[in-house]
């Protein structure tokens, strides 16, 4: 889970590269270097975050070079092991993200042939492998390497005898082309370079690129020269900066009512009265459909919990929720089914195989994802997109959201298409979808009322989240968000859960967070509140601000505005995260680049 750069152009490669890395830090921060070549490959390496390693670079012109940030998988966290990794005559640096299984036969083979390595990691035999197949032509030397790798990569390569050309290829991990006048980009993930051009080239599994500044050149597997289609991105640059927030994480957050109007942009017609998909998507989302199968990871995985209840409540349909690692090895693939992916980044590796298990199993697949071009986008049938923009924080929040706005589609679409909605009913819901960005700008009106609850749980040993229904994945989530940016120990439970087992964890420094909504079950929370309670701890409510009822019961009420209730799913979203992101900021805790994780899991 690398973030990979490289350049070649007219400006000062030094600048570009320590710039990308910045922005692709959130794809791992514990080490990071560049090479550069000005007539001769200088390399720079330091442990920790890009400030440090701008520390350590000296003078240095070249205008061309390669970048990486690191999240170690292979070796320890040290400067030998940060890339770029060098061949043993250190011409050619490399820069590499993913993971190479059969290392160890290749080093020992390499070292016997004389090979010197000096690092841990399973990259620095791919830069040997290069350097022994290398007759003066770089491309040629990869073709020949990459044939002996078994694993996943995107490797980008320089080498100080071919001046101002890049190289690279990918399996498995994702790297894109930026596009510029007189310059060009190689890259993991488009923030890199999006400050400089919005347009991109995808790679494909098993491709090669070859870059100068005035060209791209993609070869297939047999070296044969591809013609790719450019894109544009219409991420603005500025979405990628923090535009005056002290996180990444607080402006995604404050991004949502905007988000969910982009998520809603060109699918929703209240004149209508239609969902719109695009035309792909039609033949996946038919009438016929009858049963679904969600496969996801994380945050991710969350959301699908979520589109279960709401396609299930609107649909009748039956949906079946699986994590992407689970699936991938023992999911129940049902032809008849269609399988949904839920995946932000479109990369995550797990899901990607589930993808690609369901798609061997001739199921029909579907990926609501973030990023245009994304691999997942190329594996499916067809995809839906977030229309998010670019999210830094590790954290998902604004993306989270946009995922459910595009599972509620989902289902209204399908309710639509057998026939159990509507058009009244279907209007109703539009127009209660787009009152949501006002909602959203309400409840972050009221942060400072979650940030003294946020005070008071700061120092809680443990903090509980219970709901019922569509309210219990909301607690799971809550629950991720506030232990992996704040590190303070949480779970979720589906309310009716906590007296077979959890009960014996609770004491007086155990809050818990019951997120209640004036439903079937209502009196049932209420119950539970009662029960939570009767064995010291305090309770913090989340309610409708209609309820008049909850204050005799939680010792403290977060609310949020009045909506249908399928809806009120987003308002509480909204009231976890800013709970969450105040702890942490109380706690002093890195809330873009929490420890041990990083943005995009691409290994498994
Ligand atoms: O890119 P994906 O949606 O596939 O990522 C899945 C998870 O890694 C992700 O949702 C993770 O749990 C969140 N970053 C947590 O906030």
């Amino acid at each position: 889970m690398c973030g990979i750069i490289g350049y070649t152009g007219f400006r000062e490669a030094k600048n570009v590269l320590i710039e990308s890395l910045k922005r692709l830090d959130y794809r791992g921060y514990d080490s990071a270097g560049i090479g550069v070549i000005d007539n001769q490959l200088q390399v720079f390496k330091e442990v920790g975050e890009i400030p440090n390693l701008e520390k350590e670079i000296t003078v240095v012109k070249g205008t061309f070079g390669v970048g990486h940030t690191r999240w170690a998988t292979h070796g320890k966290v040290s400067k030998e092991n940060a890339h770029p990794q060098l061949s043993c005559n250190k011409k050619i640096a490399l820069v590499h993200n993913g993971i190479i299984e059969n290392f160890k036969k290749l080093r020992d083979d390499l070292e016997k042939k004389g090979h010197n390595f000096s690092s841990q990691t399973d990259t620095e035999v791919i830069v040997h492998l290069i350097d022994e197949e290398y007759k003066g032509n770089l491309e040629e030397a990869i073709f020949s390497a990459l044939k002996k790798i078994q694993g996943s990569y995107a490797i980008v390569v320089v080498c100080e005898d071919e001046p101002g050309k890049i190289v690279g290829a990918r399996k498995e991990s994702p790297l894109v082309i930026g596009v510029g006048d007189n310059e060009n980009f190689l890259a993991s993930d488009i923030p890199a370079f999006l400050k400089y051009t919005n347009r991109v080239i995808y790679l494909d599994d098993g491709e090669l690129c070859v870059i100068t500044k005035n060209s791209t050149k993609v070869f297939d597997v047999n070296k044969i020269e591809v013609s790719k289609k450019e894109e544009l991105i219409d991420w603005d640059f500025k979405d990628a900066e923090k535009s005056g927030f002290p996180h990444f994480m607080l402006k995604e957050i404050y991004d949502q009512p905007d988000t969910i109007h982009q998520t809603l942009r060109g699918r929703v017609s209240g004149i209508e009265q239609s969902i719109d998909f695009p035309e792909n998507v039609g033949k996946l989302l038919d009438r016929n459909l009858d049963s679904i199968n969600i496969v996801a990871c994380g945050t991710s995985f969350y959301a699908g919990l979520l589109g279960k209840y709401l396609i299930e409540k609107l649909t009748d349909i039956p949906v079946f929720v699986d994590l992407s690692s689970e699936y991938r090895y023992f999911g129940t693939r049902n032809k008849a089914s269609l399988v949904i992916a839920v995946t932000q980044s479109g990369e995550t590796a797990d899901t990607l195989a589930a993808l690609k298990e369901a798609k061997n199993s001739d199921c029909r697949t579907l990926v609501i994802t973030n990023v245009i071009g994304s691999t997942a986008t190329r594996v499916a049938d067809g995809y839906i997109l977030m229309q998010s923009g670019p999210e830094i924080g590790v954290a998902a929040t604004k993306t989270f959201t946009s995922q459910i706005i595009v599972l509620f589609l989902i289902a209204l679409k399908i309710a639509v298409l057998k026939n159990k909605l509507g058009s009244d009913e279907l209007y109703k819901y539009i127009l209660n979808l787009k009152e949501l960005p006002r909602q959203i700008r309400e409840i972050l009106e009221r942060s400072d009322g979650i940030k003294n609850i946020a005070n008071y749980i700061k120092d809680a040993n443990s903090v509980f989240f219970i709901g019922r229904g569509i309210n219990y994945p909301l607690s799971l989530e809550g629950a991720l968000k506030l232990k992996e940016i704040s590190y303070v120990h949480a779970e979720g439970f589906a309310a009716g859960e906590l007296k077979h087992g959890p009960f014996a964890l609770l004491t007086e420094n155990t809050p818990v967070i019951a997120i209640t909504t004036k439903d079937a079950t209502y009196d049932k929370i209420i119950a539970n509140i009662g029960e939570v309670k009767a064995r010291g701890p305090k309770v913090i409510a989340i309610a409708d601000d209609n309820d008049t009822e909850i204050d005799k019961h939680a010792d403290f009420v977060l609310r949020f505005p009045s909506n249908s209730r399928l809806l009120s799913c987003f308002s509480i979203t909204v009231i976890l995260q800013l709970l969450a992101y105040h702890v942490a900021n109380l706690r002093g805790c890195p809330i873009d680049k929490p420890r041990n994780l990083a943005k995009s899991v691409t290994v498994e």
